[in-house]
């Protein structure tokens, strides 16, 4: 395979054609890398990568609190020196992200004035008006990006790669959008460049015309005076001409922040194409990214020559092992991404990154999985992904596991979840979890319905209660009507035609109307709240997302509106205190779900271990009930 063909990348030999996307993580209190980075890393260079590009480091906070890693002194290069050995010592090359700093983009500190080009509005604090750079500071940040990158190199890093890309500081002076400049760097192309080029030239200055340096920047930004690929191919030709390595080509900006972070709906390959436009206009090797964890698609890219590397992002957290695997040929054994970005909202909170479909990640060290010191005979009631996790950890470790899931299928609400053509990353994990539940020796047993009493009788040493939930069917007059169904009825049975109101606009409401937008002939939401998706708690770019998607399509939206009485062809609904009725044939019910919860106090102080775990415990997502099947695995 191409993909696994040595390569040189300016002075780096590569082993492979794989790199990781750069992915920012927790620091030490000096914005030095972490012992947990080390670790973090070290798996992903131990799954086969070869060649990993940290996540950004700012290079002062001089201009701007600090937002990621930092690297301005000396005593940031023990660490960082570390981690670049023990990444050479499994043949992997390190390079380091740099960046002057986020600007307008600032999103840890609302009461400061951010530094940006020029005065434009914060993006997450826009009653907050940027303060425009002076010439003398530009010129000092350009002096401490060298230093930066000489920190960098001094700490046997093999490359850096300037971070330059969407609607970051940098970009934001690369882009008319922001900067309104009218001095040397503001106005043409050649002069809103100025600083990105100033940096390069100073980078070769202090670390010498060998060292090689990786330009991170957007062609495209797919927004409303965003910048145009024709603009971005220019670019890409002024790089290559001032001399950098190689480009890594990117697309997007906050505005529409999936287009850059690929979310569960953005399709695979979905920034290829820039990609190959770039390739196209320079001799310099391009790196491309952008969903592209299907290793045929991976190989595809590279044989079609649409880039020279292919980088991972999403999919080197939910396996850090792609590589090897994907050599080995072993892709039934990848871990496939949800595209939920829990990723990325668990570290916007603060916390230590981790990934819903893999609690290693970014606690490589915190949670083993060790043999049982007693094989003990474990049962997990419901298949859903909480329960197949915890069936799988309880086998993995040795124990005698029986998994009772009462349908005929696993997968609990994995399938409705991943019914939609635009959700199908959630099938993929579905189906993972599947084969690896039957792969790892669970007794799987469809069809039986745990009760107490069947529970008990058994004698098991340990219970995982992970039957999930069951959907609110709200007291509206008419909602027994053969004309009402649930989502999840919805989703997994025969396509819905005619007329259809779904009441409820969070997410299952939004996502089950634009499925069945596709077969039926008209769409309603009505919406208790003042607005969709008010209630849901996931990453800006999902939620973007959606909400575009909800725009693109031909769904009617009522907010505000409370849902009095169903009869067989229409729907009746008050609004500001007027009756409203809308004529349909079939009635969606997306109005959240009650937990199964009923055998925790049947069960929990009669067996000798229990837990109850997932939406059985309160239903939420993914990632709880995949963690928590976990670690209560790991406990018993
Ligand atoms: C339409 C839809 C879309 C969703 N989209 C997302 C999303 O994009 N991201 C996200 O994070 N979350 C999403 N969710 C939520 C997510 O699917 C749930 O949080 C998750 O499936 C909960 O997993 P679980 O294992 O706890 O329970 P479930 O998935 O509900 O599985 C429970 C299983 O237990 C079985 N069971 C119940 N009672 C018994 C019994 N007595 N005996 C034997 N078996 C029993 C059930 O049949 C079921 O198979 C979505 C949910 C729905 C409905
Ligand atoms: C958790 C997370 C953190 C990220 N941090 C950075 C970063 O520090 N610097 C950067 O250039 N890109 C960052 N990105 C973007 C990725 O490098 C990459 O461009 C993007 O995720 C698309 O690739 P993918 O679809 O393979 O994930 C981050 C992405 C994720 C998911
Ligand atoms: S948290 Fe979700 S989006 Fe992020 S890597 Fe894991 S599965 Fe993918």
């Amino acid at each position: 395979m191409k993909l696994f063909e040595r390569s040189r990348l300016g002075t780096m030999q590569l082993k492979n054609r794989i790199f990781m996307c750069p992915m920012g993580n927790k620091t030490d209190a000096d914005g030095g890398t972490q012992e947990r980075n080390i670790e973090y890393f070290l798996e992903r260079a131990r799954g086969g990568v070869g060649l990993l590009i940290t996540g950004a480091n700012i290079c002062t906070t001089k201009y701007e609190a600090r937002p990621c890693n930092l690297l301005d002194s000396f005593h940031q290069v023990d660490r960082l020196g570390l981690l670049a050995d023990k990444l050479h010592y499994e043949g992997c090359k390190l390079v380091v992200q740099i960046t002057p700093g986020l600007g307008r983009m600032t999103f840890t500190d609302p009461h400061t004035q951010p530094y940006a080009p020029s005065a434009t509005p914060a993006f997450y604090f826009p009653d907050v008006i940027c303060k425009p750079f002076e010439v003398e500071q530009i010129k000092d940040l350009v002096v401490k990006m060298g230093f930066s990158a000489s920190l960098a190199q001094r700490a046997g890093a093999d490359a850096v790669e300037v971070h330059a890309y969407g609607g970051y500081l940098l970009d934001q002076f690369q882009s008319e959008l922001w900067n309104k400049r009218t001095d040397e760097y503001g106005g043409s192309l050649e002069n809103r460049m100025r600083f990105t080029l100033e940096i390069i030239e100073e980078i070769k200055r202090v670390c010498g015309p060998e060292f090689p340096v990786i330009v991170k920047f957007t062609p495209e930004h797919g927004v409303p005076g965003g910048r145009m690929l024709d603009e971005g191919l220019k670019m890409a030709k002024i790089l290559e001409d001032a001399g950098v390595t190689a480009l890594h080509v990117d697309k997007g900006c906050y505005e529409a922040w999936y287009l850059a972070i690929s979310t569960v709906y953005s399709s695979e390959g979905h920034q290829l194409h820039l990609a190959e436009a770039v390739k196209n206009t320079v001799g310099i090797p391009v790196l491309a990214q952008g969903k592209l964890g299907d290793p045929s698609l991976a190989e595809q890219v590279l044989q079609d020559g649409k880039a020279d590397y292919i980088g991972l992002g999403h999919q080197l957290l939910t396996d850090p092992h792609w590589p090897n695997k994907v050599k080995a040929g072993n892709y039934r054994d990848i871990v496939p991404c949800i595209g939920c970005n829990e990723c990325m909202f668990i570290a916007r909170k603060g916390k230590y990154r981790s990934c819903a479909v893999n609690p290693h990640c970014y606690h490589e060290k915190d949670y083993p999985v060790t043999p049982a010191d007693v094989k003990k005979k474990v049962l997990v009631i419901g298949g859903g992904p909480g329960g197949m996790k915890g069936a799988i950890t309880a086998a993995e470790r040795g124990h005698d596991v029986e998994l009772w899931e009462k349908t005929d299928r696993l997968g609990g609400n994995l399938i409705a979840a991943g019914a939609p053509e635009f959700k199908k990353d959630v099938a993929a994990f579905n189906e993972y979890l599947i084969n690896h539940t039957y792969s790892s020796g669970v007794n799987v047993r469809l069809g039986r319905d745990a009760t107490a009493e069947s529970v008990l009788a058994d004698g098991f040493d340990a219970v995982i209660l992970a039957a999930g939930s069951r959907p609110i069917i709200p007291p509206i007059p008419g909602v027994d009507g053969k004309n009402v169904i649930t989502s999840t009825q919805a989703l997994t049975g025969k396509p819905v035609g005619g007329r259809v109101v779904v009441v409820g606009g969070g997410l299952v409401g939004c996502e089950v109307a634009l499925h069945v937008e596709k077969t039926a002939e008209k769409v309603v939401i009505v919406e208790l709240l003042g607005d969709l998706l008010l209630t849901v708690q996931h990453n800006l770019n999902n939620d973007q997302h959606l909400k575009d998607m909800m725009k693109a399509s031909s769904v009617e939206v009522h907010c505000g509106a409370k849902v009095t009485k169903i009869s067989d062809s229409c729907l009746e609904y008050e609004q500001n205190g007027e009756s409203h009725c809308v004529d349909c044939d079939t009635v969606i019910m997306a109005v959240g779900y009650l937990p199964n919860n009923q055998m925790i106090e049947e069960l929990q102080d009669k067996v000798p271990l229990f837990w109850a775990t997932g939406d059985a415990q309160q239903p939420r997502k993914i990632i709880d009930a995949v963690h928590e099947g976990f670690q209560a695995a790991r406990r018993i």
